[in-house]
């Protein structure tokens, strides 16, 4: 019988079944997909309630800032969870974190669907976002960890994807439930993911490298070999153990001098990706829509997911492209395109009566989508889960992720009250600016991780490369260190 071909469902191994693939690639997007369902969730039920919040506000009788609550709860769970998720997964390893992640979804969703009044709502919406916070966090580093190197920013990229399709998914089950006005099926609907991504789990694999951490060499090098098949994995192995080997780390690691330029890029990178306002976006634009003269709803929720659809497509022709052409021209590409789409709309927006405004408004909405959807979307996520050190990278990823989400709810808690203090344009215009400081931070400061290794990104840091040049391989690096050691001593 042809080997290659053979799916055998082999042992049960604490508490790990694994399917064992002869061909190493299946292995890895088999476990690829189940990982990014927490992505899909993630984007499910942070969409789910621009629609469903229409009919809730009706039977709760809610006022604005009641409403306003139950949007942002989901944020305000997300920070919270995001900032645990990195010593819960330190401490419980990558995989358990990821089955807590799915129940906690399960409740969060059973708990929205069944609220007996508004309290419960809130509380359930916080549950949802902790599960989202952590998902966000535990997915991306997992993927990161499994995956070999020459495909690692595809397919942790595969979490946007999921991110995106999950937005869509719930534009349409808005879309179709809206007619009926039955909020609690839509929010219902998202026990389904939930389910599928906790029956993955108990097929997921902990994370080899996690396992070397906590010392248990055997199990780490076993599960690597299962995961790679019939590779050779003695090279990645030994280089995965030097870095565990270098520094037992501390959480206290993360205020190290040599940490800083790490720290700096993360925080930066999710500030950026959240201040350019993608989510204005993602939760506003039918308001928006309505804004530049679209009067039906209707047909502003259908551009909408035109909107949700564009993001799906574009996020998918990035994914090759990231380990083709590397992150940062695709981060200069994609803010350069931000920045363009911002600009435009405020021109439009700047002239109400232009007939042309609601057009505009659609196109620069396309093209600033597309252009996220292939640069900060996916890449931010990429980079994060990448360039922390090995021992810290739980605590430090978590650290730049919830603050990604809290400068989410900065801009979707002000978004509203910008337009009305200094009108459409000039909000843009304000989006349009971050643009342009967040090129610069890319162009001076964003380091290219493709094609160098995890581990030779931490060595890279520990040789006191400048931040741009990380993601330089290895053998290049080590002829830097000298230049800069002798420069050092003049
Ligand atoms: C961002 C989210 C955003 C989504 C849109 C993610 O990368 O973190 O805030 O809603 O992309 O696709």
């Amino acid at each position: 019988m042809d080997r290659g071909k053979v799916i055998s469902l082999c042992y049960l191994k604490e508490n790990i079944f694994m399917i064992k693939l002869s061909n190493s690639n299946w292995m890895v997007y088999a476990i690829s997909v189940f990982a990014a369902l927490a992505g899909l969730l993630f984007g499910y039920d942070t969409g789910i309630i621009s629609g469903a919040i229409l009919f809730i506000k009706k039977d709760f009788a809610l006022s604005a800032f009641q409403i306003e609550m139950v949007v942002s709860a989901v944020l305000l769970g997300a920070l919270v969870g995001s900032g645990l998720s990195g010593r819960l997964t330190d401490r419980f390893g990558r995989r358990k974190v990821l089955v807590f992640t799915a129940l906690t979804f399960i409740t969060g969703s059973l708990a929205t669907t069944f609220a007996p009044n508004l309290d419960w709502l809130i509380f359930g919406r916080i549950i949802l976002g902790i599960a989202i916070g952590v998902g966000s966090f535990t997915a991306p580093l997992y993927l990161a960890e499994i995956a070999p190197q020459r495909i690692r920013g595809m397919l942790v990229s595969l979490n946007q994807l999921a991110i995106t399709i999950g937005i869509v998914f719930s534009y349409l089950v808005n879309y179709y439930f809206s007619a009926r006005g039955r909020w609690p099926w839509m929010l219902g609907l998202g026990v389904v993911p939930a389910a599928i991504l906790l029956l993955g789990t108990i097929f997921l694999p902990e994370s080899p490298r996690w396992m070397l951490l906590k010392g248990w060499e055997h199990k780490a090098r076993a599960i690597l070999q299962r995961i790679r098949g019939d590779e050779n994995i003695n090279r990645e192995f030994d280089e995965i153990q030097q870095t565990v080997q270098m520094e037992k780390g501390t959480h206290r690691l993360l205020l190290a001098k040599w940490v800083r330029p790490i720290l700096f890029i993360s925080l930066g990178l999710s500030f950026f990706q959240q201040v350019t306002g993608i989510n204005t976006i993602i939760y506003y634009a039918p308001t928006i829509l309505q804004l530049a003269g679209f009067q039906q709803a209707g047909g502003a929720i259908l551009a909408t997911l035109g909107i949700g659809i564009i993001n799906v497509l574009f996020t998918i022709i990035s994914l090759p492209l990231i380990d083709r052409w590397g992150r940062r021209p695709l981060l200069l590409l994609g803010l350069t395109g931000m920045f363009i789409s911002l600009a435009i709309m405020g021109i439009a927006f700047y002239y109400p009566g232009f007939a042309a405004l609601r057009w505009i408004a659609v196109g620069s909405m396309v093209i600033y989508i597309a252009s996220f959807a292939m640069s900060l979307g996916p890449i931010m996520w990429l980079i994060i889960s990448e360039i922390f050190p090995l021992n810290i990278r739980g605590v430090g990823a978590s650290l730049a992720i919830s603050a990604s989400w809290g400068f989410n709810m900065l801009v979707s808690l002000t978004f509203l009250t910008l337009i009305q203090l200094m009108g459409p344009s000039h909000t843009f215009w304000l989006y349009a600016f971050l643009c342009i400081l967040g090129w610069l931070f890319v162009y001076f400061i964003v380091p290219e991780t493709r094609g160098c290794s995890l581990e030779h990104i931490e060595q890279n840091l520990r040789l006191g490369l400048p931040s741009c040049e990380l993601g330089v391989p290895i053998n290049k690096s080590s002829n830097k260190k000298h230049n800069s050691f002798f420069s050092s001593l003049k």
